[in-house]
């Protein structure tokens, strides 16, 4: 029975008649129960629009966090206990899990839930080397021509010395395995760069020190790329970029992201399409061609160099904070897209966006990316919510009664939308204006370039 007009606006305000996408809700059902795993602002950005959606009956969120406690049930479940997520499944009947953080789908969280028979939304531990292993991307980069830095992989100082002195500085080093973002140091001489080698070899870095990766120091614009890929078919989403350094101005160390915003007019249309064929398609192709596809979100980190778009790296996963305002501007049901990733028919759908730009301020805890205090209270909650077109996302927060505290790093993301860059970055610090907080701090320049780039277009 072909979908009838009411079950397409139910599914997506935006379908059109002969849209057909519901042929694969197949062997779903219309009222799931969903669990997210993770418990950041990514999270926070995914349950809320998860949430939105109609095909959606219970949702849960194991751990989650203060914020996240609003919208969904939080379950005290470790993301790398899989027993106990398997054991919650069955219990709750869990129709789909949708798997945030790199950690658990690099350990095999979806290997195992597809072994019990439970559907997910992230790819297999095999799939997710492309984050796992920057040795792994390398080599397939290698083999199959997509551009990137040229590299040299080494598991001996020796061997990395001899080629760091070969190459020169400015160079990249990096540990080969997960490191929290804190395996990659940018070193600007000769020096640095072989203090870099001893100190990953030292062993700080664990197992995924045993390895290193050195490359070409690349010049350029960075832009965060996002596909969502069911194994042979891959769809670009919006456009992103986030603000990587720590303070005002682009300096200071390396965080996880300190803001981002949405669309990145850096990424151009044409852009965008020869991002597909250069790097992503032929990336699904190769995976696909290994045995082992990619399904889930693939997440570029691209230099935009004066030859063209280069991979910096790839992430297996959503990226955090662009998730924040990439769910901010879908206009789609998500569920739908999700499911499709799982089942193989992403090329039966579409995503619809709208208009309005996001952007959103990380608002983090005194001393991050370094050391910091916890338990610190937030207030102005409420004030800043409900502002018109703000969401508050929260990441490192926990509920002590009526009261919020901080508990991470990175605690909040303020996140507003606007006709423009320029007046999404407007709201997004009114709302900041609001919060009460005096442990933690934000940048005040998130999307100093795209604001830029808008006067320069007017
Ligand atoms: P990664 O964890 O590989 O994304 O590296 C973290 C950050 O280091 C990137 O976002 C870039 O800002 C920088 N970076 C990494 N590799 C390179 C490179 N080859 N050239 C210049 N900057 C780089
Ligand atoms: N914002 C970059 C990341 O999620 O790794």
């Amino acid at each position: 029975m072909p979908p009838s007009p009411r079950m397409l606006q139910v599914f997506d305000a935006h379908a059109k008649a002969g849209d057909e996408f519901c042929i694969f809700l197949k062997g779903y059902s219309i009222a799931m129960n969903v669990l997210v795993i993770g418990s950041g602002g990514r999270e926070h950005a995914l349950c809320w629009k998860i949430a939105e959606s109609p095909l959606v009956s219970k949702l849960f969120c194991a751990p989650g966090n203060g914020g996240i406690a609003s919208i969904a049930e939080c379950v005290a479940l470790a993301p790398l206990d899989f027993d106990a997520i398997v054991g919650f499944c069955r219990e709750k009947r869990i129709d789909f899990v949708m798997v945030g953080p790199e950690d658990p789908l690099v350990a095999g969280l979806v290997d195992r839930l597809d072994a019990e028979g439970i559907k997910s939304f992230g790819p297999s531990a095999a799939a997710a080397q492309l984050e796992g292993s920057k040795g792994y991307t390398k080599d397939l980069c290698a083999e199959f021509n997509i551009p990137t830095a040229a590299y040299g992989r080494f598991a001996d100082a020796a061997a990395a010395k001899a080629f760091i002195a070969k190459k020169g500085a400015p160079i990249v080093v990096k540990a080969d395995g997960l490191a929290a973002g804190k395996g990659v140091i940018i070193a600007m001489n000769m020096n640095e760069a072989l203090a870099a080698i001893d100190e990953i070899f030292s062993g700080r870095f664990g197992k995924a020190g045993a390895e290193v990766v050195v490359e070409e120091f690349l010049e350029g614009e960075e832009a965060s790329f996002f596909a969502l890929c069911d194994g042979t078919t891959a769809m670009p989403l919006a456009t992103a970029q986030d603000h990587k350094r720590v303070f005002d101005h682009d300096l200071g160390p390396n965080t996880g992201g300190m803001g981002a915003y949405s669309p990145a007019a850096v990424l151009t249309p044409a852009l965008v399409d020869r991002v597909m064929r250069e790097i992503i398609n032929p990336t699904m192709a190769a995976m696909k061609s290994r045995g082992t596809p990619f399904k889930g979100v693939l997440f570029a980190g691209l230099m935009l160099t004066k030859s063209g778009p280069q991979l910096i790296e790839y992430n297996a996963r959503f990226g955090d904070p662009e998730t924040q305002v990439l769910m901010t501007r879908l206009a789609s049901d998500i569920m739908p897209a999700l499911i499709a990733a799982h089942d193989g028919t992403l090329d039966k759908q579409t995503l619809y966006w709208k208009d309005d730009a996001a952007l959103t301020v990380v608002m983090a805890a005194n001393g991050y990316p370094g050391t910091y205090e916890k338990d610190t209270e937030i207030g102005g909650l409420a004030a800043a919510g409900a502002l018109d077109g703000v969401q508050v996302f929260h990441a490192g927060t926990r509920l002590d009664g009526a009261r919020m505290l901080a508990v991470g790093g990175r605690v909040l993301n303020i996140t507003a939308t606007g006709a423009s860059v320029a007046a999404a970055q407007a709201k997004a610090y009114e709302a900041v204006a609001e919060i009460d907080w005096p442990e933690g701090f934000c940048r005040s320049d998130i999307g100093w370039r795209a604001v830029a780039r808008e006067k320069q277009s007017i």
